[in-house]
């Protein structure tokens, strides 16, 4: 149904599609280096905030980056055959059974587009990943957030919120979880796959699988053909400048998917980039043992400074700010960080304003973070 009410108030003639796009606030991004610059005048800027890799990506990328720069007037192969090629030989997968993306949201959206409508619901973990209720909004399908266990996804519960409204159409599970860093058991995810009708779609949103490579479900897609795997080369692969991300799925969904994506979803210099950025293992092994070196040494940090943290299979890590001091939330904390030129991430859309994720950056980073914590702790 639509409603004029809440388009008076904007003083609209247009409204649009569905109510619940009027509730959406738009996507709160990571502040950009940028603005932090512009903003205070900092030229130091250490951003911690949208858990990038801070060692950048593969040098073979520039390479291929550079050999494209010649054919910008050309639109890029529409169905990325050279990546996809390479994806399903690292997979192994058919090459039908991919779906490529402009970044990983893109996927997230072309699915709930291909398969939630309004009179359906997503199902999504109370602390997942923000952009799963939003899509549930756009789509003008009912979101059921299902309470956290122990801030990680209760499947349980999540079994029983499926049998509980039998127009479930979809499934969103974060795999690790942002923000939370949680990862869950192979076997506890493969009873929730079985337990839910063929007809709902499981997405296992493997954004930062490269970091708990232990936690790969990809076996699940021999076996169900209603799981769709989701992966992204924005974080550990370094690309997240240019937008490039993966679904594999049965042959079936994936023809649906490529019926909703635009033709020319991803840039000529973006399938080039990943092929390289896929090729280059050796990158993503430094990546993955810098960050296991610097989370251990950040732990230690925060129970230094008696802040409490969430275990983290990713990236990122939760951590708790509160402490007894009058006003002293996050979100303050938050700021004094941001004067001090390091951006990380408020969690207060998530219903966690006690909260701050970081990502894990390299060594010197990671020391300004911790030093300039400890300040702003210790000030009177
Ligand atoms: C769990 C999860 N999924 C998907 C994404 C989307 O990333 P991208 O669109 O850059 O691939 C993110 C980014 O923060 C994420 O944390």
């Amino acid at each position: 149904m639509k409603s004029t009410q809440a388009t008076e108030s904007n003083l609209l003639p247009l409204v649009p599609a569905y109510d619940s796009i009027l509730e959406l606030a738009p996507y709160q991004t990571g502040k950009p280096v940028e603005e932090l610059t512009r903003e205070y005048g900092i030229a130091d800027v250490v951003k911690l905030a949208s858990n990038e890799n801070p060692m950048g990506c593969s040098p073979h990328v520039t390479l291929a980056v550079t050999e494209q720069l010649g054919q910008l007037a050309r639109y890029p192969d529409g169905n990325g055959y050279y990546l996809k090629q390479a994806l399903a030989d690292f997979n192994e997968v058919d090459v039908k059974q991919i779906t490529l993306g402009n970044g990983s949201n893109d996927l997230l959206d072309i699915l709930a587009r291909s398969f939630a409508g309004t009179d359906d619901a997503i199902v999504y973990s109370q602390y997942a990943f923000i952009i799963y209720p939003m899509l549930a909004k756009m789509q003008g399908a009912t979101g059921i957030e299902v309470p956290a266990h122990r801030f990680g996804h209760d499947l349980k519960a999540m079994t029983q919120a499926v049998q509980d409204n039998p127009n479930t159409k979809m499934v969103f599970i974060a795999n690790p979880n942002n923000p939370t860093g949680t990862q869950l058991e192979h076997k506890a995810l493969r009873e929730f796959v079985a337990s839910v009708p063929r007809a709902v779609l499981v997405v296992l949103d493997e954004a930062y699988i490269e970091y708990s490579p232990e936690s790969n479900n990809r076996a699940l897609l021999d076996e169900f053909d209603n799981v769709v795997i989701v992966r992204t080369f924005s974080k550990a692969y370094g690309l997240a400048g240019l937008r490039i991300g993966y679904a594999l799925s049965s042959v079936a969904v994936a023809e649906l998917l490529n019926r909703i994506r635009q033709p020319f979803n991803v840039s000529r210099i973006g399938l080039a980039a990943a092929a390289a950025a896929l090729a280059d293992q050796d990158f993503i092994e430094k990546t993955r043992q810098m960050n296991d070196e610097q989370m251990r040494w950040l732990e230690k940090q925060f129970d230094a400074l008696g802040l409490g943290f969430i275990k983290s299979h990713a990236n990122f890590i939760m951590v708790e700010v509160e402490v007894e001091m009058e006003d002293t939330t996050a979100a303050v904390i938050y700021q004094a960080l941001l004067e001090q030129g390091v951006i990380v991430r408020p969690l207060t859309a998530y219903g966690l304003p006690n909260w701050l994720r970081i990502t894990v950056g390299v060594a010197e980073d990671n020391l300004r973070l911790i030093d300039t914590l400890q300040s702003i702790l210790t000030e009177d």
